[in-house]
């Protein structure tokens, strides 16, 4: 897509994130990296491996609630087979969140048997959580928080305005340090953030990237595609997105004077409808084209 090509999130952020995660990873026992649900590839940023380097990490796929049960169950086992452990889970009801805590102590478990072999029972273990902008980090920690959002008191060597927060007796959470811009390198993780709407529409064209949207729905979603807009699959065969995007407005009844098509009405509905779901539970990185995904 070349108007997300411009859209290069500022590199100079990023280099500043990233020494401010690399200066707060000393004071943490973990990392858990969030990603979407929908998109487990295309919002993780790929420097985040080399940044983390060997601290012990765990993947949490936030707004399972919006994603294709089946792929989330398929990355579930992916990330399982390449030795990262990893729970899904939704803010919005709070599913899936009770397995956190539990998760982060298998993580650490040598860890923790060290600790306790020490003598060193019951030291807090702290997790620094990172994501990309969106991702639903606050939501996170706010849940876990129990809505407290309790702030900890300042620790020795912590830099005041460290956004630590207390989830449970001896756990805290720290948020991610500065933003974690995606990348865009590759041109469809650029597009699928645009169709879950981590970048903001104003910089796109919304009716090119509804009609995006409409090509990988009818090569990937048909059935709810169909289903939604009245369509037959035989009708968005061998057509450009652009012409979808006409027939659903044309069954939407989405007209302007003269009887023309309003074409960017019909594309605001269809990024809509996608985004809050209304189109169904649908997962756009297909786990198995990333059997070896690394964290
Ligand atoms: P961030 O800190 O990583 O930037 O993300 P944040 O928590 O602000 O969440 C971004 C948006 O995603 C919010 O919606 C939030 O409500 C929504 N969200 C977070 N987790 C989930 C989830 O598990 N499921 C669903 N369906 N949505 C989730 P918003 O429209 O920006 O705000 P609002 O609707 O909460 O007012």
């Amino acid at each position: 897509m070349e108007e997300l090509k411009s859209i290069q999130w500022f590199p100079g952020h990023m280099t500043k994130t990233k020494r401010q995660i690399e200066s707060q990873l000393k004071l943490v026992d973990a990392v858990a990296v969030l990603l979407d649900a929908r998109v487990p590839y295309s919002s993780c940023n790929p420097d985040l491996r080399s940044v983390i380097n060997n601290k012990p990490r765990l993947v949490v796929m936030n707004k399972c609630d919006m994603a294709d049960p089946v792929e989330t169950k398929k990355w579930l086992s992916v990330f399982k087979q390449n030795n990262i452990n990893a729970i899904a889970l939704d803010c919005k009801s709070g599913k899936g969140l009770n397995a956190f805590i539990p998760t982060v102590k298998s993580v650490l478990s040598d860890r923790i048997k060290a600790w306790e072999s020490k003598g060193m029972t019951g030291r807090t273990i702290k997790v620094m959580v990172v994501g990309i902008p969106n991702v639903g980090k606050s939501s996170f920690i706010n849940r876990m928080s129990k809505q407290n959002r309790a702030k900890v008191e300042d620790r020795p060597g912590v830099t005041r305005g460290n956004q630590w927060f207390t989830i449970g007796k001896g756990f805290d959470l720290l948020d991610t340090p500065g933003v974690l811009w995606p990348k865009f390198d590759d041109k469809s993780v650029g597009e699928k953030l645009a169709f879950i709407g981590s970048v903001k529409d104003d910089v796109l064209d919304t009716e090119h990237l509804a009609g995006r949207l409409l090509e990988y729905l009818r090569d990937n979603y048909p059935e709810p595609l169909c289903a939604r807009y009245k369509l037959t699959k035989d009708d968005i065969q061998n057509i450009e997105g652009y012409e979808i995007l006409e027939k659903v407005g044309r069954k939407r009844g989405m007209l302007i004077s003269g009887g023309e098509i309003n074409t960017e009405r019909a594309a605001i509905t269809v990024l809509d409808e996608f985004r809050n779901a209304t189109l169904g539970k649908l997962t756009l990185d297909k786990a198995e084209e990333h059997q070896n995904v690394r964290i």
